[in-house]
């Protein structure tokens, strides 16, 4: 293979998940044992470590999957390997610098983008020349583009303009207005998920649409539609992001039904590929196909905990509790995570034809993964449920006692996490070898 940068972001977005997951183990840690590593990297320090590393799994996978299938699937030329090669030093960069930012203390940045502001500057770069490269790519064909280059397109532009939102509390007019400023926060992080789920939703389509070969579902009415739908709910969904600022409630209603529709249509999308997949396809794409039925499953239990937990009455209940995490996590891991290695799944089969991959192990692997994902899952809403009984319904309980009584949804929690830790190992060193051997 000539150029490999491709498969160098998929390398390092893979090392982010091994390296995320660790960080998100101890993180569970520290909730049964809080001295645990206190002195190193305590609690306010690991959970900021853990979610910039996975979440830059998905945003690293996505762009190196991205720029795999438009010039080795698709044969494009790059429109400059140049900006791709510095578009990679510099994320590999700015990476470095976010831990040497965690490591020193320097973490005046806010909630999802903890580390020091300056730190955003090369970010944005990294996509402003991702962005050139990929529209100067395929503009010369843009007639009659199928939808995953449109969802792509926008994810990357709202990625760059959401980035630079998410830190207009910098500006003094922002941050001196509370509601002002708590309004563009939470927007900005709600479209800053938006985007991505652009990339990665585009890339579900890719992968349907290849491995099926039917091009009607990357140019039929429904996913165009749901390519609107997730554009109304990037710019929009937000809303349901932010049921404690005193705004208008129709906004609310408005995001909430756009960001429901949004995943019935995608679990549709999905469900029917899967009941029109030959068996022929299904064993020859055999854990793309597995993986892209898992991320049905998890759209389908996310829905339900969404459905539920948007009510805002409900809303009021949950807030600030683990049952948020337990979505924030559903999401991440059910659909984002799975989507991404079904998209790395087939780059491995694409890049190594004859590479054989130990079925059985994998086949394990992914099972073990969906069922410690469920356990670990249902361990985040009873931790929530009785963290929310403890805000409103108990009376002269301490925080501590509240926490005691929480000791074995903990342990819970920690087992089925360490579970699902071994399982994303196993299939991520699976891919990982593949990888290296491709790029040798
Ligand atoms: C692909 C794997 C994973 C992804 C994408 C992921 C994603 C996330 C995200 C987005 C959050 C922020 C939640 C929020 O603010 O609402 C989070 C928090 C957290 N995650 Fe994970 N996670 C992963 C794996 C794990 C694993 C395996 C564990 C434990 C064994 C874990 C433990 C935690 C903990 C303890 C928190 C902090 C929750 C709190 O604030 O109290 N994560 N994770």
């Amino acid at each position: 293979m000539k150029n490999k940068t491709a498969l160098l972001f998929l390398i390092i977005a893979l090392s982010a998940l091994l390296l995320g997951v660790f960080f998100g183990l101890f993180a569970s840690l520290q909730y049964i044992i809080p001295d645990f590593l206190k002195e190193l990297v305590p609690f306010n320090k690991m959970r900021p470590f853990h979610v910039t590393t996975v979440i830059s799994w998905i945003v690293l996978c996505a762009t190196g999957s991205i720029y795999f299938f438009i010039t080795k699937e698709e044969g494009f030329k790059l429109f400059s390997y140049r900006l791709f090669k510095t578009h990679f030093i510099l994320f590999v960069l700015t990476g470095i610098g976010i831990y040497v930012s965690f490591l020193t203390g320097k973490m005046e940045g806010r909630e999802y983008l903890a580390y020091t502001p300056i730190l955003t500057i090369p970010i944005v770069i990294g996509w402003i020349l991702f962005g050139i490269n990929y529209f100067k790519t395929l503009s010369k064909n843009i007639k009659n583009w199928p939808v995953y280059y449109w969802m792509w397109g926008t994810g990357i532009v709202f990625m760059i303009y959401h980035l630079c939102e998410a830190h207009f509390w910098m500006i003094p007019s922002f941050r001196s207005h509370f509601i002002k400023d708590i309004s563009v926060q939470w927007k900005s992080y709600g479209s800053f998920v938006g985007s991505w789920n652009m990339l990665v939703y585009g890339i579900a389509i890719y992968l349907m649409s290849k491995i099926k070969k039917d091009s009607t579902l990357a140019y039929g009415k429904t996913v165009f539609f749901f390519y609107f739908l997730g554009l109304t709910n990037l710019m929009f969904g937000w809303a349901h992001h932010t049921y404690i600022i005193p705004t208008q409630p129709w906004i609310r209603y408005v995001a909430y039904a756009i960001s429901m529709t949004e995943w019935v249509v995608l679990a549709h999308i999905i469900y029917s590929w899967i009941k029109t997949l030959s068996n022929e396809d299904k064993k020859k794409y055999c854990m793309v196909y597995k993986f892209l039925r898992a991320a049905d499953f998890w759209v389908f239990l996310n829905i339900i905990l969404a459905l539920l937990f948007s009510i805002p009455v409900i809303n009021f209940f949950t807030h600030g509790t683990h049952i948020t995490v337990a979505h924030s996590m559903g999401t991440t891991i059910g659909i984002n995570t799975t989507i991404l290695l079904a998209a790395v799944f087939f780059i491995v089969q694409k890049s190594l034809p004859n590479y054989k991959i130990d079925t059985l192990f994998i086949k394990r692997s992914y099972k073990a993964f969906n069922v410690s994902l469920f356990f670990f899952f249902c361990a985040l809403l009873v931790a929530g449920v009785k963290k929310s009984n403890w805000m409103y319904f108990t009376k002269e309980v301490h925080f501590s006692e509240m926490q005691d009584s929480l000791y074995y949804v903990y342990i819970a929690f920690f087992v089925f996490g360490l579970s699902l830790v071994f399982s994303i190992i196993s299939l991520a060193t699976v891919l990982l070898k593949a990888l290296l051997k491709a790029v040798k």
